[in-house]
């Protein structure tokens, strides 16, 4: 059997893998290790991964793996990626043309959970804005802040980062409410004491909501007009799953209606002409996905990454969002038929 090719693209090239893990790859596999700052253009993409059997990569490495892309890469067998969200691909796409992905799902939890819970509290102190102050900006905005003791969060999307949060808001004495699509997530909740309650529900009682939810490309917003209408006046909303979770437009008209006092989001989504007066304000919140960058999470993702890749190299992925049967021959057959593993949600 042929060895098989292995291209890993990330940022930090061969520092991405720890030296174990790396020098097993090397024995199991063709290994190429790209250093990367950014996205590839097509050709680029091209050139990089058309001998590639596997490839290894970040989001921001690859954030595009569309169908001209693909068709360029007769060979690939699967994608691991050191993320933990894969809403930027055509899950269904992958799996119809016999390419599995897996992902990394637990490497950032705590720190995505522990930067909901900053983002909560700095809307509610409004410390950013101090910072502001301290540093000679002295606009208009007021410093006062609202007090979270005793206060309602509700979590949409009570999964791994989800769930972790509410416990995190219990520990400062918030009251907690907790949402998903999922009834296995809302039986975990509840198992753990977290009481559930439907969307419309929750937005109407929550003084906080947190969205943690997963998203699926192509599919709506959770919150939209009308859901951002049922909020309490003067609700905050924070956001560390992707953009897309919420209404751009909508929650920017709610900022300024003031029926939200605040929206934190772990990106970046403001029009800087449109919505200056929101950031100035420190009513919009923006963090540039920075939430999982964390000493330990880069140190853990590392490991696992390595370990992810070298499974998937071996045949045996793991976290497997989806993956064909046969993927040991590491050769596209026409008759492989592909699966969802389970324990990932798509
Ligand atoms: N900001 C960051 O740095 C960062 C890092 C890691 C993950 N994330 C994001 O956080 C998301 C959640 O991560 P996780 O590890 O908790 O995933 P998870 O799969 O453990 O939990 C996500 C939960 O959201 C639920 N959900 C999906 N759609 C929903 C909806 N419409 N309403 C209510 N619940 C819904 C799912 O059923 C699931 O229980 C990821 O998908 C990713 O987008 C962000």
């Amino acid at each position: 059997m042929t060895r098989p090719r292995l291209v890993v693209l990330s940022r930090r090239g061969h520092a991405s893998l720890p030296d174990d893990l790396r020098r097993r790859l090397d024995e199991a596999c063709d290994l190429t290790l790209v250093r990367r700052d950014g996205a590839p253009d097509h050709a680029t993409a091209v050139a990089l991964l058309q001998d590639a059997d596997l490839v290894g990569s970040t989001n921001v490495c690859l954030p595009r793996l569309d169908g001209p892309l693909l068709d360029a890469l007769p060979r690939l067998r699967g994608l691991v990626l050191l993320a933990t969200g894969h809403d930027h691909l055509d899950v269904p796409e992958l799996r119809r043309r016999g390419i599995g992905v897996s992902v990394l799902p637990e490497y950032a939890t705590i720190a995505v959970a522990e930067h909901a819970l900053a983002m909560v509290l700095a809307l509610a102190t409004r410390l950013h804005l101090a910072n502001d102050r301290s540093r000679g900006d002295t606009g208009d905005v007021s410093l006062r802040g609202v007090e979270l003791a005793g206060r309602t969060v509700g979590v949409v999307g009570v999964g791994r980062i989800g769930g972790r949060l509410t416990q995190l808001a219990r520990g400062i004495g918030m009251r907690v409410i907790g949402n998903d699509i999922d009834p296995a997530a809302v039986r975990r909740a509840a198992a753990g004491g977290v009481q559930t309650a439907d969307l419309d529900e929750l937005l109407g009682r929550a003084d906080v909501v947190a969205l943690a939810a997963s998203h699926v490309l192509g599919r709506p917003a959770i919150l939209g007009p009308r859901e951002l209408d049922r909020l309490r006046p003067g609700a905050l909303l924070v956001n560390v799953g992707r953009p897309a979770l919420v209404d751009q437009a909508a929650v920017a008209n709610a900022l300024r209606t003031r029926r939200l006092r605040g929206y934190a989001v772990d990106d970046v989504v403001a029009d800087p002409r449109r919505d200056a007066d929101l950031v100035r304000e420190g009513r919009l919140l923006q963090t540039g996905h920075s939430a999982w960058w964390r000493d330990e999470v880069l140190e853990r993702g590392a490991r696992m990454w390595g370990e992810h890749l070298l499974a998937a190299v071996e045949g045996r992925p793991l976290d497997a969002v989806t993956w064909p049967r046969d993927n040991a021959a590491m050769e596209l057959r026409a008759d492989a038929l592909p699966v969802a593993a389970a324990g990932v949600p798509e």
